[in-house]
């Protein structure tokens, strides 16, 4: 089994969408059998959540089944999984902070748009302060990256 996972802030806009997202491709590519994905936040706030209302709104337009409720981030979490996609690089140099000594890396530590095809900005932008646009941009662009990121997992 390959194992993903997505890591922003809280836990309850970017990353556990993400996880929904990629999810929905592993079943449309019958993939269930060989990878699988998570999300966690950096940040403690939202554990035990359910994710942001506004974020459970864009799923349920876009029909995408959401089941999560709010991790944190912990340094198991190296051992466990293959990809380790942050969100912004705030979330990878967190992520990096807490990567334990001496350990051999099994994973990748990449950003979530290193997979989109729109060049230039590396952050999938927190739409937790703002509006609700903001939350459709925010499904649009990391269904992109689901589906690159989901194409180089694959191979
Ligand atoms: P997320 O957005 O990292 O995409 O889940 C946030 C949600 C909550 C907070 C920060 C970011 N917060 O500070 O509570």
């Amino acid at each position: 089994m390959t194992r993903v996972l997505f890591v922003c802030l809280g836990n309850i806009c970017r990353s556990p969408l993400a996880e929904a997202i990629f999810n929905q491709l592993i079943q449309e590519r019958t993939l269930e059998e060989k990878i699988s994905c998570d999300s966690a936040g950096t940040g403690d706030w939202h554990v035990g959540e359910l994710p942001d209302p506004r974020t459970r709104e864009v799923a349920r337009q876009y029909q995408v089944p959401l089941d999560h409720r709010g991790r944190q981030f912990s340094p198991a979490d190296f051992a466990t999984y293959d990809y380790i996609i942050a969100m912004d690089q705030n979330n990878r140099d967190n992520i990096q902070r807490q990567i334990p000594e001496a350990e051999p890396a099994s994973y990748q530590l990449l950003l979530m748009r290193e997979f989109d095809e729109v060049p230039g900005k590396l952050d999938v932008p927190d739409p937790y302060w703002g509006g609700e646009q903001g939350f459709d941009d925010m499904y649009h662009l990391l269904r992109r990256c689901c589906i690159n990121l989901l194409d180089y997992v694959q191979k």
